[in-house]
């Protein structure tokens, strides 16, 4: 079969397509046919080596694949032979024309969604239900959410707008400020600017943010943290794009009464995989619009992380097989 691998870490050429070995399914695996596979923001990190990749190298790429179940190993409730679902492997191996999986990792993709569609939205769509769950945003209150244009943040904007809170977002540009508009933000800060922090602090005119989901990271809550709701104002950290988690200290959060919720590691993924179901039913329900910006042919995975890396995709990034 086809596949790419990861021949060692480094930039997106460390992505080669290769004849590989078809993987057979062990017990309690599912052997998925992909048709649609998501290229995902914190695989460029794995690739690039910021994050560990968890098995020795070369290896086949990826983490989450969708296409139809093809074969069962041993155990496997055999209902699931032929099913349509996205499958999440132990971060590697999903870059393929057949994927082997956790049985218990797939998620049935509902009629009426396509294979596309569920691949592009089960990551950002169970992240933003994870964090919202953690979050309780309420009607009325305010918040901020960082990179509202594309992936999770457009999912938080769009479901936090709908629960009745007045988003503030942030997003590089006018075209991805005007798609962060689109997807439900009342006010949109460009925060490559300098001075964006100065810019949300002016535009609140006294107001206060009760919420930040935060994805940038670094030092860009800093400037901001007294203008954050006291005693009731939350942060959940979930990204950092800048390069770093967002750089607090208690000091600073306990003078001012403030909640960080760190949203990284195992027991936090768990959350998010007990969200998967919830939010392709959320897509299926219209309350979350999958947007596409590529599909690239499978062999050109290394172009696919050039695009998502470069900030060029308004959407999300796929591969087919
Ligand atoms: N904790 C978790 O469970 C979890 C799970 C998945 C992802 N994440 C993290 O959440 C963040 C967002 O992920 P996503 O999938 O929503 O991403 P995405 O759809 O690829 O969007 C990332 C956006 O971030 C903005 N950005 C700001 N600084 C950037 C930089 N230095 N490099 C690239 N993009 C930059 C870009 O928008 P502009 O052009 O508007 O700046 C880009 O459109 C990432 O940090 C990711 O690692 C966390």
């Amino acid at each position: 079969m086809q596949a790419i691998v990861m021949t060692e870490t480094g930039g997106p050429e460390v992505l080669v397509a290769r004849e590989a070995d078809r993987p057979r399914p062990g017990a309690g695996q599912v052997l998925v046919r992909a048709e649609a596979i998501p290229v995902l923001f914190p695989e460029t990190k794995v690739r690039s080596g910021e994050f560990p990749f968890p098995a020795p190298l070369p290896a086949v790429f990826g983490f989450q694949a969708a296409g139809i179940v093809a074969e069962l190993g041993d155990g496997v409730d055999p209902s699931l032979r032929g099913a349509r679902v996205v499958a999440s492997t132990s971060s590697f191996g999903a870059y393929a024309e057949y994927v082997a999986a956790e049985a218990d990792s797939v998620t049935v993709i509902p009629d009426g969604l396509s294979t596309e569609q569920a691949a592009a939205a089960l990551m950002p769509g169970s992240v933003t239900l994870a964090l919202l769950d953690a979050a309780r945003v309420g009607p009325g209150e305010t918040v901020l959410v960082e990179a509202a244009a594309t992936g999770i943040g457009s999912y938080l904007t769009r479901l936090c707008a709908a629960a009745g809170a007045r988003v503030i977002g942030t997003a590089g540009g006018p075209e991805k400020a005007r798609l962060a508009r689109e997807h439900g933000a009342h006010a949109v800060i460009d925060h490559t600017a300098p001075d964006w922090t100065d810019q949300l602090t002016a535009s609140l005119a006294g107001a206060t943010i009760d919420v930040v989901f935060d994805s940038l990271g670094g030092d860009s809550l800093t400037p901001l943290l007294d203008v954050i709701t006291p005693l009731r104002g939350r942060i959940l950290s979930y990204g950092w794009l800048t390069g770093a988690p967002a750089q607090l200290t208690a000091t600073d959060l306990i003078l001012r009464g403030l909640t960080l919720t760190g949203c990284a590691g195992t027991a936090w993924l768990a959350e998010v995989a007990a969200q998967r179901p919830a939010a392709l039913a959320a897509v299926a329900d219209g309350r979350l619009v999958p947007v596409v910006d590529t599909v690239f042919p499978l062999a050109e995975a290394a172009e696919a992380h050039r695009r998502l890396e470069d900030r060029r995709a308004l959407g999300a990034v796929l591969l087919r097989p």
